[in-house]
């Protein structure tokens, strides 16, 4: 049984904490042999200075790659539904001194955020996992500035299912695509 079938037979979106271990594990060794991480990031367009939330953190492999790229005029919120992922950030910010972080735990689709303050929101391989597609996207909207990115890419699902779910959503525009993800604004 593959991840995104377990994932559609939990009743929620938080997984348990062998399986938090285990992802985190895994992403470990793959980052060792692959290192794309950061040639991934390279085309996101992320300058100084920048605010940046990463929805669906993890253990913070892209928050750190942010939060030295904004540096210390800029931000990133660090977001998830499971604590493992935000103590992961709060001991990766300790080990690194990185003050420009801001982990944030959150239940459902609303955070402590306020509206309109992201330059960038990145959604990085955990779209597939959101149930209610529609109110996750408004509340990304939500947080987003008026000319501000979602970075959204398609994880365990085909491109023709993340961007059907983009476009009923009717709240973002795809203004392009690569093989790695799809860059959006707000409409
Ligand atoms: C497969 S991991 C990817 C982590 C990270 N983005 C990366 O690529 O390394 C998916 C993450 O999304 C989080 N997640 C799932 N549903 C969420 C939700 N509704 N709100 C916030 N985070 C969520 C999970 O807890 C998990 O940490």
């Amino acid at each position: 049984m593959g991840l995104k079938d377990n994932i559609h037979k939990r009743e929620t979106e938080k997984m348990s904490e062998k399986s938090f271990k285990m992802m985190t594990f895994t992403f470990k060794i793959v980052d060792f042999i692959f290192r794309y991480i950061d040639k991934r990031v390279r085309k996101f367009g992320i300058v100084e200075g920048m605010t940046i939330v990463d929805y669906g953190c993890g253990p913070g492999r892209y928050t750190i790659r942010f939060a030295k790229l904004v540096g210390q005029s800029g931000k990133v919120y660090a977001v998830d539904i499971h604590e493992l992922a935000i103590e992961a950030v709060k001991s990766k910010m300790e080990k690194l001194k990185f003050g420009n972080i801001i982990p944030l735990l959150v239940t459902g689709y609303k955070s402590d955020i306020p509206n309109n303050v992201a330059d960038m929101v990145c959604a990085i391989d955990m779209f597939f996992i959101i149930k209610q597609p529609t109110e996750f996207l408004k509340e990304l909207k939500r947080i987003t500035k008026k000319e501000g990115i979602l970075i959204i890419d398609d994880g365990h699902q085909s491109r023709s299912e993340t961007k059907e779910k983009i476009l009923n959503s009717e709240v973002w525009e795809i203004i392009e695509e690569t093989r790695d993800h799809l860059k959006c604004r707000p409409r």
